[in-house]
């Protein structure tokens, strides 16, 4: 036990006690180093708990680099081919954890995510590794052998400092800028951390339009000139969330517009133009709420974005060609994000200029490691950001 006074040596002390910290301190404890593990929270990956609505969609069959922004999109590769879905899968396996695919190759447990946190903590635990929760680090020095580092529950030195603290997402879950604060004191560049997976928020008109149709969900593709993702967007109370619209956010910057097709994957124009040769007496609105859900063709029409058209006998086919192109290129300019209040990931992080893509090792600091979220590498939606916290971590235990 210690008095919170003597020194303690350690092979690789990790800051953070998230998915990519203890899978990291159990994968380095298996090679035989003797790991410390810290969190300043009272519970050990509560991110892992919650994530995935309880049942953590923990990885995703259908990682490539290319489900990954960075300012380096070459960075990811090599970690991601050392360390795959499949050897995940296998991991759970062994562990007797059921788990089913949802759709688009997301991947979740049968059972609670609470099955994944037990699993993280027993390997570390077997690995031989310490975790010791409610500790912080208040100061680190650099000194012959490693590092110095002085923990709320006494000094430790390490060979290796691994910094696993995670992003800025949902601060009242805990989440620190620590790792940036380490990066930027050894000299490592940071990529302004921005919220991304988040939903967009609106001002004015549209702002009451969308929280009148609050709770209306619909498949649509939301794009802009960087990226373009089909899923299902979700009008609330501020704006627009769904998992098309959390997509689209990490690659949009302040000011910027996003394109909405709403009739995505629909042959709108054979279906408009069939539905009045069958009902030329119908109006158009009725015609769309084939289409579209009916409250959200309301507020189009309320808004002027749909002609008024009480009989389609009277709109050319040329009209609706128009609409239809209207309606597949819905421009809007969201107002802002919900921030970090709700950002499901942190994109931007630690420069991943300064580190080995092999090891996840600072190029400048020997022993200097940074995994997990804090990197400047963000998944998609969709389980590839806990792929990219087991494949950092995974690489760096390697080192
Ligand atoms: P993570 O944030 O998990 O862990 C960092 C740890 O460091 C925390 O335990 C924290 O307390 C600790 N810490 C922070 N600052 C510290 C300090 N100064 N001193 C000591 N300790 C400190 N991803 C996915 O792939 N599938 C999913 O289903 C979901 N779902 C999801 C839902 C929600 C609501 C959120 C917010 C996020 C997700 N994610 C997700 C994203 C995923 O949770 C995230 O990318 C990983 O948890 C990142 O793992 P890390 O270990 O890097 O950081």
């Amino acid at each position: 036990m210690t008095t919170g006074h003597e020194n303690e040596h350690f092979d690789a002390l990790v800051v953070g006690a998230g998915a990519a910290g203890l899978f990291y301190g159990a994968r380095a404890g298996e090679k035989g180093l003797r790991v410390l593990v810290i969190d300043h929270a009272k519970k050990p990956a509560e991110k892992v708990r919650i994530s995935g609505g309880g049942r953590c969609n923990f990885t995703n069959i259908h990682t490539t680099p290319a489900n990954f922004l960075s300012d380096n999109p070459h960075f990811a590769k090599s970690a991601l081919a050392r360390y795959t879905p499949q050897d995940f899968i296998g991991r759970l396996e062994r562990h007797n954890i059921g788990w089913h695919e949802k759709t688009l190759g997301q991947l979740f447990c049968d059972e609670r995510s609470g099955a994944i946190i037990d699993m993280l903590l027993a390997e570390l635990r077997a690995a031989g590794g310490t975790l010791r929760l409610e500790t912080t680090v208040s100061n680190i020095a650099l000194t012959d052998s490693g590092f110095q580092i002085m923990t709320s529950s006494g000094p430790v030195s390490a060979t290796r400092l691994v910094i696993a603290s995670g992003g800025l997402s949902i601060p009242k879950m805990g989440a620190t800028g620590f790792a940036y604060d380490v990066a930027r004191q050894f000299g490592h560049a940071v990529i302004e951390p921005r919220p991304a997976l988040v939903p967009f928020v609106f001002e004015g008109r549209a702002k009451t339009d969308f929280a009148e149709i609050s709770g209306v969900a619909c498949p649509v593709r939301a794009s802009n000139e960087r990226a373009a993702f089909d899923e299902a967007m979700l009008f609330t109370h501020r704006g627009l969330s769904g998992p098309a619209i959390l997509q689209i956010s990490s690659y949009w910057a302040e000011r910027e517009t996003i394109t909405i097709d709403l009739l995505g994957g629909l042959d709108a124009p054979a279906a408009l133009k069939a539905f009045k040769a069958g009902h030329p007496k119908k109006s158009l609105v009725s015609a769309l709420e084939t289409l579209l859900p009916s409250r959200l063709v309301a507020m189009l029409a309320a808004r002027g974005d749909i002609p008024d058209c009480p009989r389609l006998a009277d709109l050319s086919h040329a009209a609706i060609d128009a609409l239809v192109d209207g309606l597949s290129h819905w421009t809007l300019k969201p107002a802002g994000t919900e921030g970090w209040r709700t950002a499901e990931v942190t994109a931007g992080g630690v420069d991943t200029a300064g580190l080995s893509s092999q090891t996840m090792q600072s190029k400048s600091v020997p022993g200097l490691f940074f995994i997990g979220e804090c990197v400047d590498v963000t998944g998609w939606l969709g389980g590839y950001n806990f792929q990219w916290a087991w494949a950092s971590a995974h690489a760096a235990a390697q080192a």
